[in-house]
C-alpha cells in the first residue's frame, strides 16, 4: 500500500515527538518518501538531525532557511503529497489549521496543500476535551480532514486520561487504510440524491420538509474522495457542493424524478438520501393566495415515489434507499426494502436525540437483502457516509463473486 507514496509528516511540540520518529522508521520501511517538517517547539523535544537520518530526506524546521532546492519549498511539499499526517498535534497546531492562521513552515504547507490531512492530537486530558479544542476538531472533520482519536492512559503530565498518541504501529496501519481505500471508487459513477423537494403552492409559498442535506453530501463528497463519478441532484439547501461532484439543483420531486431518471442509465449505484415529497397541492396557484376566510384546504395529490420507479427499471444498479420512521423501524424497513426492490436500506428512527433531519449525527439500522441488518452506532455523517460507502463497496463485491 505504502510503496511509492509520498508522506509529509507534520511534528508538533509535545512529549509524544519521540514517538514520530518510530511513525517515521515504519513508513520508510514500507517503502514510502517521508518528509518531516517540525514545529520551533518539537524541535526542543527531538532534534531535527534524528528525523533526517531516519527518514533520509531534509527536514523542514522554517520558513527562512537558505533553499535546499530552487523552489518555493513549502508550496512544492505541499503539491508532493500524497498523503499529509501531523502527529502528534498540538492544541494549538489545531486551532491554526481551523482558524485559517500560516504562521510557520508546517501551518503554511497544510494550508497549501490539496492533498488529505490526517490529524493525530496528542494533548493533556482537559486540553483535548475543551470547548475550544473540540469546536476546531468538528470545524475540520466537517472541512474533510480525517481525524484519528487519541488513547487514553497515563499522561506526561502526570495525570491519566484520554489524550495520548496512539502507538506508532496504529498511526501508520491508519495510513494504509487510507492508501488502501483512498481510490477504491475509481471507474464507479455514482448518484446521490439529498436535501427534501419543495412543493408549490403558489409563487410565494411551498410545502417542504427539515432535511438539511447533510448526509447526502458527506455521502457525495467521501464518494468523489474515494475516486467516484459522483452526480449529486439536490433540493434546495444550504451547503457548498463538495470538491469534484457535479451539482444538479431542482426544487420540486417532479423535478428531482425527471433528473434521477435521466441520469439513472448511465450510473453504477444509486444512493437516495433525499426526503421527497410524498404529496404536492394538486392545482398551483398563478398568483399569490389571499387570506379570506378562516380556514383553508389544500388538495394534495401523491407524488411519484422515484425509488420504487427506479427498483422496478434497475438493470445491475445497486441501489440504496433512506427510510425515515418513528415508529416500528425493522418492520417497516425490511417492507420498504423488499416492496421497492433495493439492495440496502438506511433506516433511522427521527425521533431520537442524535438522528435524522437536521441533527449533525446519524444513528442508523443497515437492512441487506438477504436479511441481514446492522445497528450502527451514533456518528457523525461524515463517519456514517465512509461506513454507508464500506458496506455498499463490500456488497457490491458480494455480488460480483457470485
Ligand atoms: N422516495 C422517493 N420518492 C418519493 C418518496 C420517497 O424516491 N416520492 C425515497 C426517498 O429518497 C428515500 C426513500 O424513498 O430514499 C424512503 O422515503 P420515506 O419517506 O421514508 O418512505 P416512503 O416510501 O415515502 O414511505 P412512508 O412515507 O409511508 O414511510
Amino acid at each position: 500500500m505504502l510503496k511509492g507514496k509520498t508522506v509529509v509528516l507534520g511534528v508538533c511540540g509535545g512529549i509524544a515527538a519521540y514517538k514520530a520518529v518510530e511513525v517515521v522508521s515504519r513508513l520508510v520501511k514500507c517503502g514510502a518518501a517521508v518528509h518531516v517538517i517540525m514545529t520551533a517547539a518539537a524541535a526542543q523535544f527531538v532534534t531535527p538531525l534524528t528525523f533526517r537520518e531516519i527518514s533520509g530526506q531534509p527536514v523542514y524546521t522554517t520558513m527562512w532557511e537558505e533553499p535546499k532546492l530552487w523552489n518555493v519549498e513549502h508550496i512544492a511539499l505541499a503539491r508532493r503529497a500524497d498523503l499529509f499526517v501531523i502527529a502528534p498535534a498540538t492544541a494549538n497546531m489545531i486551532g491554526k489549521i481551523a482558524n485559517g492562521i500560516a504562521d510557520d513552515f508546517l501551518s503554511t504547507t497544510v494550508m497549501a496543500t490539496t492533498a488529505p490531512v490526517l490529524i493525530v492530537p496528542a494533548m493533556n486530558t482537559e486540553m483535548y476535551l475543551s470547548a475550544a479544542t473540540q469546536t476546531n476538531l468538528k470545524i475540520l472533520a466537517d472541512r474533510g480532514f480525517h481525524l484519528m482519536k487519541p488513547e487514553s492512559g497515563p499522561l506526561a503530565c502526570g495525570t491519566a486520561g484520554i489524550g495520548r498518541l496512539p502507538e506508532p504501529a496504529a498511526i501508520v496501519g491508519q495510513v494504509a487504510a487510507h492508501f488502501a481505500i483512498a481510490k477504491s471508487l475509481q471507474g464507479v459513477r455514482l448518484l446521490v440524491t439529498a436535501g427534501g423537494t419543495r412543493e408549490a403552492i403558489d409563487p410565494v409559498r411551498y410545502i417542504g420538509n427539515r432535511s438539511s442535506g447533510k448526509m447526502g453530501y458527506a455521502i457525495a463528497a467521501v464518494a468523489a474522495e474515494r475516486g467516484a463519478e459522483v452526480t449529486l441532484i439536490s433540493g434546495p439547501v444550504a451547503l457548498a457542493a463538495p470538491s469534484g461532484v457535479t451539482r444538479i439543483s431542482v426544487e420540486s420531486a417532479l423535478e428531482m424524478r425527471d433528473a434521477v431518471l435521466a441520469a439513472f442509465p448511465t450510473v453504477d449505484i444509486v444512493i437516495k438520501a433525499a426526503a421527497v415529497a410524498d404529496y404536492r397541492p394538486e392545482v398551483v396557484a398563478d398568483q399569490k393566495i389571499k387570506k379570506q376566510s378562516a380556514s383553508m384546504t389544500i388538495d394534495l395529490i401523491k407524488n411519484p415515489d422515484i425509488l420504487a420507479e427506479l427498483g422496478s427499471s434497475k438493470s445491475g444498479q445497486f441501489l440504496v434507499g433512506f427510510a425515515a420512521e418513528t415508529q416500528e423501524l425493522a418492520k417497516n424497513a425490511t417492507e420498504k426494502l423488499c416492496r421497492k426492490n433495493l439492495d440496502m436500506l438506511v433506516a433511522n428512527d427521527v425521533t431520537q436525540a442524535g438522528a435524522g433531519f437536521e441533527s449533525e449525527t446519524n444513528i442508523v439500522k443497515v437492512f441487506y437483502q438477504d436479511g441481514f441488518s446492522e445497528q450502527l452506532p451514533q456518528m457523525s455523517k461524515r463517519e456514517l457516509a465512509a461506513v454507508l460507502l464500506d458496506r455498499v463497496q463490500q456488497q457490491r463485491s458480494k455480488i460480483d463473486r457470485n
